[in-house]
């Protein structure tokens, strides 16, 4: 199959969070399964330097944006035989600073800049010279407007358009925006109802991708449930449930070419199951590296992850306060929020020879971290899928989740098989929870033979792509029946 992707990250190109991972991953997976693959994203600050191969190509955006035409060149970068990554090049709205905004907050252009880059994707489908897309397959609401503009504009020029999917990445995020954003998209005003792309007398891309994708999936088979409930739906939940026969949720992957333990140019030392010396170096290393006391006998617990609501990182901060009094160690490394980076800095102030708080971000630092520690924490209220457990996984951190999303289907309790068990799972939402699933990584820590196993299990488990570019080529070819 011919297949486009469209997002507004791909890993190594832009990042932040694992949407660029997954959109980078896949976009590999795909092509090493025999699709011909096509990656469309826009190029931001930075990118070109860092590849000096990226070429030119003939193509020109040219489409309308409410009451003014936006034109844009577009790049390209060969990435194998079948996978090629096109960049839009639209100095304007993308040579920035950051992705969507700085300072935590948003560029006030957002909607100009996204509903911009979904037209960019449907007409660069609209002008392959070389045979059509069978599928464009949209992720999240920065590409969110596109199945309704695909089908305009199949209707307004003639053109039978690509089928669409969408995954739903996390459905927190809307793009919603006030009225008068409508007028970018060109749509005819039957668009802008609430059997459509209106919600609430806003626009909302998420929910128009949602209405007008030809398929659904999300990246958990339990997020898939989670979300077509009012608990978890973010108001969307009538929506999905409305279509809930074409939504299915496929549990990321993880792509070990990257994430391992062996060959990292991240990791001075090499190890696996059979050779835990290494990881026992690592965690020295890391230990002088953040200045916490070189000790191999404590147990070193470690988050990396956006400093926002969804994470649990407000429950965390309050079970660490109970918790540091034992003997442990701590290390945060992460960004967002100021008021939970405040928060985490004076827990680090406290306890200078216990826990750490590193803000910013930092992508070898998070392999080193994920190497050099015992425990990882991600305590989340709501977790669409999740990488870094998995990744904690394979590199022998036990990871300790809350029963939700993703972190429910890739962690397996004591409780749930304990034959298989890698990881501490807790289910209330509660820093108490927490506290007590801290205890249990506690005891389990001093309890060696079934650390062991553990580690084993979790080194072990397998979240290879293969087995999930099989789910989205079926996805691929139900979209097309
Ligand atoms: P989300 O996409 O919701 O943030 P995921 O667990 O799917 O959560 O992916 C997060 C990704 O971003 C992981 O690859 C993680 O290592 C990375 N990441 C998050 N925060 C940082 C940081 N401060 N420094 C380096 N990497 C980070
Ligand atoms: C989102 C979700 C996260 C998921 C990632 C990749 O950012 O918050 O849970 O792993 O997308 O699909």
């Amino acid at each position: 199959m011919k297949v486009l992707l469209a997002s507004s990250e791909v890993h190594p190109f832009s990042k932040t969070g694992g949407l660029a991972d997954m959109v980078g991953a896949l976009g590999k997976a795909l092509a090493a399964a025999g699709h011909e693959v096509a990656i469309i994203t826009p190029l931001y600050r930075g990118i070109r330097g860092r590849f000096s191969d990226l070429r030119p190509t003939d193509w020109t955006i040219n489409v309308p944006l409410g009451e003014t035409w936006v034109r844009a060149q577009v790049v390209a970068l060969s990435l194998g035989e079948r996978l090629t990554v096109y960049f839009v090049d639209h100095p304007g709205y993308f040579d920035r600073l950051a992705l969507y905004g700085e300072n935590n907050t948003d560029y006030p252009d957002n909607p100009q800049r996204f509903i911009f880059f979904s037209k960019a994707v449907v007409q660069f489908a609209h002008l392959q010279p070389d045979g059509p897309f069978d599928i464009v397959h949209v992720h999240d609401w920065q590409a969110g407007l596109v199945p309704a503009l695909l089908q305009w504009e199949g209707h307004r020029t003639g053109w039978r358009p690509p089928r669409s999917v969408l995954t739903i990445h996390n459905l927190a995020y809307q793009g919603r925006f006030a009225k008068s954003a409508f007028g970018l998209t060109n749509l005819p005003p039957d668009y802008f109802t609430p059997a459509g792309v209106e919600f609430y007398g806003d626009v909302n891309c998420l929910k128009a991708a949602i209405i007008f994708a030809d398929f659904l999936t999300t990246v958990s088979p339990r997020y898939a449930r989670e979300i077509c409930t009012e608990a978890y739906g973010c108001a969307l939940d009538p929506v999905l449930r409305a279509r809930q026969a074409k939504l299915v949720g496929i549990l990321n992957g993880v792509d070990y070419d990257e994430w391992n333990t062996h060959r990292n140019l991240h990791l001075r030392h090499e190890y696996s199951f059979r050779k835990m010396a290494g990881k026992a170096e690592n965690k020295r290393d890391l230990q002088r590296e953040l200045g916490l006391p070189m000790r191999a006998d404590v147990p070193l617990f470690a988050t990396i992850t956006r400093l926002a609501d969804q994470k649990g990182v407000d429950i965390l901060l309050a079970a660490l306060e109970e918790m540091l009094a034992t003997d442990m160690q701590f290390v945060l490394l992460g960004s967002g929020d100021p008021a939970i980076q405040r928060g985490y800095q004076t827990l680090a102030r406290r306890y200078p020879t216990k826990a750490i708080a590193r803000i910013g971000y930092d992508h070898a630092l998070s392999h080193r971290i994920e190497a050099g520690c015992d425990f990882f924490l991600m305590p989340s209220r709501f977790e669409p899928c999740g990488l870094n457990q998995m990744y904690s996984l394979r590199y022998g951190a036990i990871p300790i989740v809350r029963r939700t999303g993703g972190l429910d289907d890739s962690v397996v309790d004591l409780t749930e098989d304990e034959k298989h068990a890698d990881g501490i799972k807790f289910t209330e939402f509660t820093s108490r929870a927490l506290a007590t699933a801290i205890r249990k990584a506690l005891v389990l820590y001093a309890t060696k033979p079934l650390l062991d196993q553990m580690r084993h299990n979790a080194m072990t488990a397998d979240f290879s792509w293969s087995r999930t570019t099989e789910d989205y080529t079926r996805v691929y070819q139900r979209a097309l029946a």
